[in-house]
C-alpha cells in the first residue's frame, strides 16, 4: 500500500548499507517502525529473521499476518477450503445485508445520519460484514491467530484500492474517484516461507530490549503524525466502535502520538533509541529537512558509536508520482549508520 515515508524505493539501499558496513554475520533485523511493512518483509525474502514493530495497530495487522506467517495457512477448523473466496461472495448482493451495526457504513460512506465520502455504500458494507465475520470466526475459535491475521491483513491492504482519497485517509474527495466504483475484493496476502518472525504493536521503547544485528529505525520525519492519515484503517483494524469526531470523523489518538513527531522531544527520544538499543548495529532512515538537522543526528550517532564506524549515506529523494518515482530537488534521503559501543 502507498504510506506516507514507505521505503519501496529504498530496499535496496538499506539491504546493501547492512552488508557494506556490518561483519556480514547479520541474521535479525528489527523493523521498529514498520509502517506498510514492505522492509520486514523484503529482509525476511532476503533471509533474515526480523522483529518488527509499530504504534499502530493496523500496521502490526499486516505485518502479522504477511511476515509474521510462515505458510498459508489451512483453515482446517473453518472446513472453508478458501475462506477468502468465501469472503469475497459473502457480499455479492448488498442490498439483502443487515445495516445494523455497521460501524464503517454507517460513519464512513453517505447515508441519511453521514455526509462523509471515504466509501461507496456497497463496499462500506461490505467492509463491515467481511470485517465481522473474521471476528466471529476468531470468537468461535475457527480459525488461528495465523488464520485471523492473514484474513485480517487480506481486508487491510484491499480497503485502499476502493477509498475515495488520494493517498492518506487524512481527507476524503468531495467527489467519486472512479476507483470508489470497484467492488472490494480480498485476493489472498503473500507469504514467504522463511525464518521466524515476531510482530509487536506499541511504543519503540518496549521493543528495544530485544536482541537482534541490526536495529533498522525509520521514524517520522516531521510533524506530521500517522494515526490521523490512517485513522479509518485502524478503525477497521481494531473495529472497536470508537467514539469519533469532527468532518473526517477521526478517532482518539491522545496515546499515539509520536515522540518522533515534535522538536521538543525529537532529539531525546533518538536518544533513547539508540542508548536503549540491544542490537549490535543501528541504522536510521531520515530524510535532510526532517525536524532534527543532520547535524545534531549525527552528533546524537557518533556519541554512541564505537569509534570510525558512523557513517552517512545520502540518495537523492524519490518519491511516486503517478506511480513515476520523481526527483525531488534538494532533498537527499538519508541512512544513518553506526556499530553501538
Ligand atoms: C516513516 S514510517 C515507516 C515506514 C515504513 N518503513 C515503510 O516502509 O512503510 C514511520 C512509522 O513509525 C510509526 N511510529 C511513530 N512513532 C512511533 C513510536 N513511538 N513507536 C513505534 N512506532 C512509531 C508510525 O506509526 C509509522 O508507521
Amino acid at each position: 500500500m502507498r504510506y506516507i515515508g514507505g521505503k519501496s524505493l529504498l530496499l535496496n539501499n538499506i539491504q546493501n548499507a547492512i552488508i557494506q558496513y556490518t561483519d556480514g554475520n547479520v541474521k535479525k533485523i528489527t523493523d521498529i517502525f514498520s509502517g506498510s511493512g514492505v522492509v520486514g518483509k523484503f529482509m525476511k525474502e532476503q533471509g533474515y529473521s526480523i522483529i518488527s514493530n509499530d504504534l499502530l495497530y493496523f500496521s502490526y495487522a499486516i505485518a502479522r499476518g504477511t511476515t509474521g506467517v510462515n505458510s498459508v495457512p489451512k483453515f482446517k477448523s473453518l472446513e472453508i477450503k478458501d475462506p477468502i473466496g468465501y469472503l469475497n461472495q459473502i457480499v455479492e448482493d448488498t442490498d439483502s445485508l443487515n445495516r445494523e451495526n455497521c460501524f464503517i457504513y454507517e460513519n464512513y460512506s453517505p447515508n441519511e445520519n453521514c455526509e462523509r465520502m471515504y466509501f461507496q455504500n456497497d463496499n462500506a458494507l461490505r467492509i463491515d460484514i467481511i470485517r465481522k465475520q473474521i471476528e466471529d470466526w476468531k470468537h468461535d475459535e475457527l480459525i488461528t491467530e495465523d488464520e485471523y491475521y492473514y484474513l485480517l491483513a487480506s481486508l487491510l491492504q484491499a480497503v485502499p484500492y476502493v477509498a475515495n482519497i488520494t493517498g492518506t485517509f487524512g481527507s476524503y474527495l468531495k467527489f467519486w474517484d472512479k476507483r470508489t466504483y470497484n467492488r472490494l475484493t480480498l485476493e489472498p496476502p503473500q507469504i514467504i516461507k522463511g525464518k521466524k518472525c515476531e510482530c509487536y504493536c506499541g511504543d519503540y521503547t518496549k521493543i528495544l530490549s530485544k536482541k537482534s544485528d541490526v536495529l533498522y529505525a525509520d521514524p517520522p520525519y516531521n510533524s506530521r503524525e500517522y494515526l490521523p492519515n490512517y485513522h479509518v484503517m485502524e478503525t477497521i483494524a481494531r473495529y472497536d466502535n470508537p467514539v469519533i469526531r469532527g468532518v473526517t470523523g477521526i478517532r482518539d489518538y491522545s496515546e499515539q502520538k509520536s515522540a518522533f513527531c515534535k522538536k521538543a522531544t525529537v532529539e531525546e527520544a533518538f536518544k533513547k533509541l539508540i542508548e536503549g538499543s540491544n542490537s549490535r548495529y543501528i541504522l536510521i532512515s531520515y530524510n535532510n529537512e526532517g525536524i532534527i538537522s543532520t547535524e545534531a543526528l549525527s552528533a546524537i550517532c557518533k556519541a554512541y558509536a564505537v569509534p570510525d564506524t558512523f557513517r552517512l549515506i545520502e540518495s537523492d529523494y524519490r518519491r511516486y508520482k503517478n506511480k513515476i518515482p520523481n526527483n525531488t530537488e534538494g532533498l537527499k534521503e538519508q541512512l544513518y549508520f553506526l556499530k553501538r559501543r
